[in-house]
C-alpha cells in the first residue's frame, strides 16, 4: 500500500487471470482459448491493415465491425456495442446498467470477474447459490434486484440454461437489466439473441476470444435494445473514444463474416469434447454436462489442487479454483486438439495409477 494511492485502489480485489506461461511445448488447457488458429480471412484482413493508415486514429464508432456483427445476427448496427474484449464490454455494462439501489444478482459459482467489477464501481450484489447439481435455478432470481447477470453456459461449470428458462426469467424481471454473458454459447447452448426484439431489458454479451479463435486481438461485443447500447456508448465515450484499433476492427469484422470457418472449428471442438468426456468418465471422473469449450470434472479419490499440480509436472496446465470450497475438487479443462486431449488422458491415467 503506497501513500500515493487513492483510497479505492487499496480496497480493490483484482481479478487474477489464468497463467500465460512462456514455456514451449506446454499443453495449455487453462484459459479456454481455441486450439485452432483464426479464420484465414481474418489473418488476411489483419495483414492488409498494416500500412500507412496506421498514422490515423481508427473509426471511434467501429462502423465496419458493427455492420459485420449486425449482418451476422440480423440486428441493426444501433443494437451493437463493441469493446476491447468482452471484459471491457462487461465493465461498461456494470457501470452503465447494473448499478442501482437493489443488489445485483449473479450465481455464487460464476465468472469471478463479476464481483471484481462490483468492487471497482461500488455496486451492491448478492450471490445466488447454484443447486446441488451446479445448475442455475431461475426461480431463485424472482426477488427484488438491481439487475441480473450470468454466463450461459455458466463458467466454470459449463452447464447451459435452456432458452425457455431465460425467457421465464425475463418475463419476471421486466424492471431490471438481465445480462446473458454468452462467451461460450457457440459450443452448444441456445443463444438469447433472438429474444432481444421482445425484451428491451435484455443484453447479450459475446467475445471473439473463444469460438472465433482471436483471444489475442481483444474484441467483444454486446447486443441489445438501442436504449441499452446508448448507455454503453455514453460510458465508453467518457472513458476511451478508441478502444479498438484498426487491426482489431478489420480482423474482427472479417472473422465474423467467415461463418463457414467459425462453424467448422466449433464442430471440431464439440466432437473433441464428446470424446474427452467419455475418456474422463472411463478414468472415474464425474464430468458436469458441458455446452462450452471446457469441461468441469472431479475425481472421487483425488483433490483438485493435487491433480492440477501433478498435471503441471507433466507439462499440462489446467485451471483449478480453490474457492468456493464446493468446487475445490474440480478441474476446469479446456477442450484442446484431439492430440492434446490424448496427452492429457494418458497423463491422468499415469497419475491415478
Ligand atoms: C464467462 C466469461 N465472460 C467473459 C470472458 C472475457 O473474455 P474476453 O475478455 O477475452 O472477451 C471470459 C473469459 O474467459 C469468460 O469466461
Amino acid at each position: 500500500m503506497s501513500r500515493y494511492w487513492s483510497n479505492v485502489v487499496g480496497e480493490l480485489t483484482p481479478y487474477v487471470p489464468g497463467e500465460q506461461p512462456r514455456l514451449a511445448n506446454l499443453v495449455k488447457l487453462n484459459t479456454n482459448e481455441c486450439p485452432y488458429g483464426p479464420s484465414p480471412l481474418a489473418l488476411a484482413a489483419l495483414r492488409a491493415e498494416a500500412g500507412d493508415t496506421l498514422r490515423l486514429y481508427p473509426d471511434p464508432n467501429c462502423g465496419v465491425l458493427k455492420q459485420s456483427i449486425a449482418t451476422f445476427y440480423k440486428v441493426k448496427p444501433e443494437q451493437v456495442f463493441v469493446g476491447n474484449g468482452s471484459d471491457e464490454v462487461l465493465a461498461h455494462t456494470f457501470l452503465a446498467l447494473l448499478k442501482h439501489g437493489e443488489p445485483l444478482l449473479f450465481p455464487d459459482i460464476s465468472y469471478s470477474f463479476y464481483p471484481v467489477y462490483c468492487g471497482l464501481y461500488g455496486i451492491a450484489y448478492r450471490q445466488v447459490p447454484l443447486t446441488e447439481s451446479f445448475e442455475i435455478r431461475v426461480d431463485d432470481y424472482f426477488a427484488p434486484n438491481g439487475g441480473i447477470i450470468f454466463p450461459n453456459p455458466n463458467a466454470p461449470t459449463g452447464r447451459p440454461l435452456a432458452l425457455a428458462e431465460i425467457e421465464r426469467l425475463l418475463r419476471a424481471n421486466a424492471g431490471s437489466v438481465v445480462v446473458v454473458d454468452e462467451a461460450y454459447v457457440d459450443f452448444g447452448a441456445e443463444s438469447a439473441v433472438g429474444l432481444i426484439g421482445r425484451y428491451p431489458q435484455l443484453l447479450v454479451v459475446h467475445t471473439l476470444s473463444k469460438s472465433r479463435a482471436l483471444a489475442g486481438l481483444r474484441v467483444g461485443y454486446a447486443l441489445g435494445d438501442a436504449g441499452l447500447i446508448e448507455a454503453l456508448n455514453r460510458v465508453k465515450d467518457s472513458f476511451n473514444s478508441y478502444p479498438l484499433g484498426r487491426f482489431a476492427v478489420a480482423g474482427a469484422a472479417a472473422a465474423i463474416a467467415d461463418r463457414a470457418y467459425f462453424e467448422q472449428i466449433c464442430a471440431k471442438v464439440i466432437a473433441t469434447r464428446t470424446r474427452l468426456v467419455g475418456d474422463l468418465a472411463a478414468l472415474g471422473f464425474e464430468v458436469l454436462p458441458s455446452a462450452a469449450n471446457f469441461v468441469f470434472a472431479r475425481h472421487p479419490r483425488h483433490g483438485g489442487s493435487a491433480l492440477a499440480a501433478s498435471l503441471r509436472e507433466r507439462g499440462i496446465i489446467v485451471r483449478h479454483f480453490s474457492k468456493p470450497v464446493r468446487i475445490e475438487p474440480f478441474l476446469r479443462i479446456t477442450v484442446g486438439t484431439d492430440a492434446q486431449c490424448v496427452t492429457l488422458i494418458a497423463a491422468l491415467r499415469d497419475i491415478l495409477a
